[in-house]
């Protein structure tokens, strides 16, 4: 499908470009929108002479940007039909190896990962992080705490959520997942307990295990948690730590009430269990819902990891840990065995971002929101044996099947060119082969096309549910 652009609407989006030389500050602008999404890949841009007439600029000027963005590779003129918009090295250029290392995977519809594309205006907010930068290159650039300015604006992001935090409370990190290991170094050693959810997210369980913590599992069903369950689990092992997902839990989606947050909190006080609460998806409520208190809220002690990957961009690998007073040194002691501070342009676009935040996290929950629908649509009409429970948030459906065929759904639905996670794999024990992972963080059109192949799929395991040789995937959200 051809998408349309008027003159009227590039003249918007453009703005006030720089005129020094105005041909590269429009072809600049043009290459900011299409990099960041605010203008779509394959979409016609409008003809020379439209875009001059709504830009009030000479006609030498838009051929001269369109040129420009030719030989960029952000746009191709295709004989007879007009100039469209594209992206230098095509789709491939999104794909890892690691994550995706055989071949004809770089074909098929890649629903492993839990994480989806840059909403618009992250390219906009590195162009304005990049002018920023110069005042920190006279320093060494390494800061183990964080840069001040991101520090403060993650800490005012607590206030807003009713946690007051001191900016000293806070530090930044290459993403959660390094947040949680710095937190598994500081504080187990090995043979301490960790009470951990299950199913959970897979990465985090063995940043605690390559610590040396042992794992308790505690079950979240498929109705959410069980308070009881855990209490006596609680009871019976004293755990030190208390590793758990409140918000849209991945994978199952479920968000905990603020009163069973105080239930939980009132059950580990009791056992001195320090909770350590990832966040990750706290910022994708997709009903337009306030979220419950945070969970320090309830539990001062508890150690909370936030991620920018799932409310920003997974590219900017930026997360951070909020402790309680007196836990920085320890955590800096753990941390600087790993790394010794986040690359600093990446804090500033962060730091940006932090500080006008409501319109690209509206526009991304819109976005998800729409996408979640589409694939609950498509499994409600395809695969009506199936149970699911229907997030209020998060980035992915828990999907129950009528039969321990996980792993062998997830190796047909491979053959044929959709890459989904089995239960087994969110698993802290084994187990959970009744379920499978679909994330919606495609667009609903390819969620529908992943949906019929994975209807396909399950026609043929659901009739002959065989061993699947399946090789375990790298996972990363
Ligand atoms: C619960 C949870 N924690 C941490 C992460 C990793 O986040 P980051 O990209 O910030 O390392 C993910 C990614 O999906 C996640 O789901």
């Amino acid at each position: 499908m051809t998408l349309l652009l008027s003159a009227g609407r590039v003249a918007t989006l453009v703005g006030d470009f720089d005129r020094s030389p105005a041909y590269a500050g429009l072809a600049d602008a043009l290459t900011l929108l299409i990099g960041d999404g605010r203008i779509a890949v394959e979409t016609r841009l409008p003809s020379e002479r439209e875009l001059t007439g709504a830009l009030g600029v000479s006609r030498t000027t838009v051929t001269r940007a369109y040129a420009a963005l030719r030989e960029a590779g952000y746009a191709e003129a295709r004989r007879g039909s007009g100039t469209f918009t594209r992206v230098p090295g095509g789709r491939s250029r999104a794909h890892d190896r690691a994550l995706l290392p055989r071949p004809g995977d770089g074909d098929a519809i890649d629903l492993n990962c839990a994480a989806p594309s840059a909403p618009p205006g992250i390219a906009h907010a590195y162009a304005e992080a990049a002018a920023d930068l110069p005042a920190y290159l006279g320093g060494h650039g390494y800061f183990p705490a964080g840069l001040p300015s991101l520090q403060a604006a993650i800490a005012a992001s607590y206030d807003e959520r009713g946690l007051p935090t001191p900016p000293d409370q806070i530090m930044v990190t290459p993403g959660a997942l390094t947040a949680a290991s710095i937190v598994a170094q500081a504080f187990t050693g090995p043979g301490d307990r960790v009470l951990v959810e299950t199913p959970t997210y897979p990465n985090a369980t063995d940043a605690l295990r390559h610590a040396g913590a042992r794992l308790t599992p505690s079950p979240v069903d498929p109705e959410g948690w069980d308070l009881d369950a855990v209490a006596a689990t609680v009871r019976q092992t004293s755990p030190r730590l208390a590793y758990l997902i409140p918000d849209f839990q991945n994978p199952t989606g479920h968000l905990m009430s603020d009163d069973q947050r105080a239930a939980y909190a009132e059950v580990l006080r009791r056992a001195h269990t320090v909770a350590v609460v990832d966040e990750a998806h706290q910022a994708l409520a997709l009903e337009g819902q306030p979220m419950p208190r945070p969970f320090a809220a309830y539990a001062p002690e508890t150690i909370t990891i936030g991620s920018a990957s799932k409310s920003f961009w997974g590219g900017l690998r930026l997360g951070w840990i909020r402790a309680p007073r007196g836990q920085m040194e320890r955590l800096t002691q753990a941390r600087v065995s790993m790394d010794l501070g986040a690359p600093v342009l990446e804090q500033l676009v962060l730091a940006r971002l932090l500080g006008d935040a409501d319109e690209i996290l509206t526009a991304n929950r819109v976005r998800l929101r729409s996408q979640r629908d589409a694939l609950i649509g498509a499994v409600e009409d395809l695969l009506p044996d199936w149970d699911f429970h229907r997030p209020s948030g998060g980035l992915a459906l828990w999907c129950q099947l009528p039969g321990a065929f996980g792993t062998a759904l997830a190796t047909e639905a491979e053959r044929r060119g959709v890459i989904i996670a089995p239960g087994p794999v969110f698993a802290a024990e084994g187990g959970l082969d009744r379920f499978v992972r679909i994330p919606w963080t495609r667009p609903a059109d390819e969620l529908t096309e992943a949906v019929r192949r994975v209807a396909a799929a399950w026609s043929v395991v659901r009739e002959r549910p065989v061993s699947s040789g399946r090789t375990t995937r790298v996972m990363v959200a």
